[in-house]
């Protein structure tokens, strides 16, 4: 018994017309022609893809609700075309204890409209072991915060969890700036008293990037554990990280929408709206469209502050810009100048994440997959406005982007969570 069909969809790039049924909550049957007297959504030949999955978000809660919380970071996330999302552990508490972790867990349960994954943070070591087998989608590492000797107890911590109990497979995500290079050159650059906003890219040069991912590259070979890359910023990773792949099947990386389209002028023209970790980086350093062939994944890294926090000066002003609502008008934007594909699109945000992440219910529009769908219309046109966010934080680097291209609707397991704009239901559970 089919609950609901999709009418008329176009699968791309076979641009052919389908019909989906759908029963429970999951793709039970794919057919050219729905049957009448059925409940449905005629698509009229709209473009259907599978939900977008963002494996890198910021909700904020608990804690720092005042900057997002669940409710509308998961608005934030079904009006920019995203059906799971994977929030990480620095907010207040930060989510590295099971107690903290369990309570994240009902928080998003109680507010999420779409579907979510949580990444642990490590505090104490002793607590990685009895957050690891409440499933977090990884270990989150902030290297910029880390000491070498700590980092190598955390991936042997890991590494012996892994061998213990086989089942749980962990997989560590690293944030890679080197903490002592991000150090000394902030303490020397604040030490200048300039307070010009480009001054905050050489404070976080791009070797304490680099320093960093081969720090990393050598412990994922030397502890034999997956290891995620995220937000690479400069070509030199990119390269270091490419060479380690060709012997070391275990590693992946990530890129922002802000670092592969916007370079460090950008924090000359919008100030602290492009203030983030790592920082934007010059054209000669920056990765671009032509890059992304050899990266895995594209994750929004959705960092939400207050426009007060951000008028603060360049260097008391938080990092982080808030993504879930440009990234797919910016990334459909690229397809219509056919500067990507539609199957490139979908490796990047459904296939590859669905893969890193181990959700192997989500990825594909296939029988027996979720539901977790998303409607394009390729010929909308916009321009990028922070005020029309759900986020709450209602800025941008892309304020003024030109776009076309614009989700205009997002199911999950078969529930519509966003209309045209409209935002409904509360229906998010934990991805699997
Ligand atoms: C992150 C945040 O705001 O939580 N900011 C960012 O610029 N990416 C934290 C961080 O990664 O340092
Ligand atoms: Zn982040």
């Amino acid at each position: 018994m089919v609950d609901l069909w999709i009418k008329d969809g176009k699968i791309v790039p076979e641009n052919k017309l389908i019909s989906i049924g759908i029963s429970n909550g999951k793709i039970s049957i794919i057919k050219k022609i729905a049957p009448k007297r059925e409940e449905v959504i005629d698509l009229k030949g709209s473009v259907i893809l599978p939900g977008f999955i963002d494996a890198h978000v910021h909700f904020r809660d608990p804690g720092l609700t005042y900057k997002e919380d669940f409710r509308t970071g998961t608005m934030s996330a079904a009006n920019g075309g995203f059906t799971t999302v994977m929030d990480m552990p620095n907010t207040l508490p930060p989510t590295n204890t099971p107690v903290a972790f369990k309570e994240k867990l009902k928080i998003a349960h109680k507010k999420s409209l779409v579907d979510y994954g949580l990444h642990a943070g490590v505090g104490k070591l002793e607590d990685i072991k009895t957050t690891a087998i409440l499933g977090p989608a990884s270990f989150k590492i902030f290297m910029d915060q880390l000491d070498d000797d700590y980092l190598n107890k955390v991936f042997m911590e890991i590494r012996n969890i892994k061998e213990d109990k086989g089942s749980i497979k962990p997989l560590i995500t690293l944030h890679c700036e080197d903490k002592e290079i991000v150090q000394k050159n902030t303490q020397f650059q604040r030490n200048k008293h300039i307070l010009k906003p480009e001054i905050y890219a050489e404070a976080r040069p791009p070797k304490a990037e680099t320093k960093a991912v081969s720090k990393a590259l050598q412990l994922a070979c030397e502890y034999d554990l997956n290891i995620h890359i995220c937000h690479i910023s400069t070509r030199k990773s990119l390269e270091l990280i490419s060479k380690a792949k060709i012997s070391n099947s275990k590693i992946t990386c990530e890129i922002t929408p802000h670092h592969l389209f916007l370079d460090s002028h950008f924090l000359n023209k919008c100030g602290n709206f492009a203030k983030t970790n790592p920082p934007l980086r010059n054209q000669d350093d920056k990765l671009n469209i032509r890059n992304l062939s050899s990266i895995d994944i594209i994750g929004t890294d959705h960092a939400p502050h207050t426009i007060a926090e951000k008028n603060n000066d360049i260097w008391d002003a938080p990092p982080g810009i808030p993504n879930l609502e440009t990234t797919i008008p910016l990334l459909l934007t690229e397809i219509n100048r056919q500067n990507i594909t539609f199957n490139h699109l979908k490796s990047l945000l459904c296939v590859k994440p669905s893969l890193i992440f181990q959700l192997a219910s989500k990825g594909y529009i296939k029988e027996g997959y979720d539901a977790d769908l998303v409607v394009v219309d390729m010929k909308k046109e916009d321009i990028i406005n922070p005020y029309n966010f759900r986020s709450k934080a209602k800025y941008s680097p892309f304020k003024g982007f030109k776009v076309k291209g614009k989700p205009v609707m997002t199911m999950v397991r078969g529930n519509v969570v966003m209309d045209e704009g409209e935002i409904y239901k509360n229906i998010g559970k934990l991805a699997c």
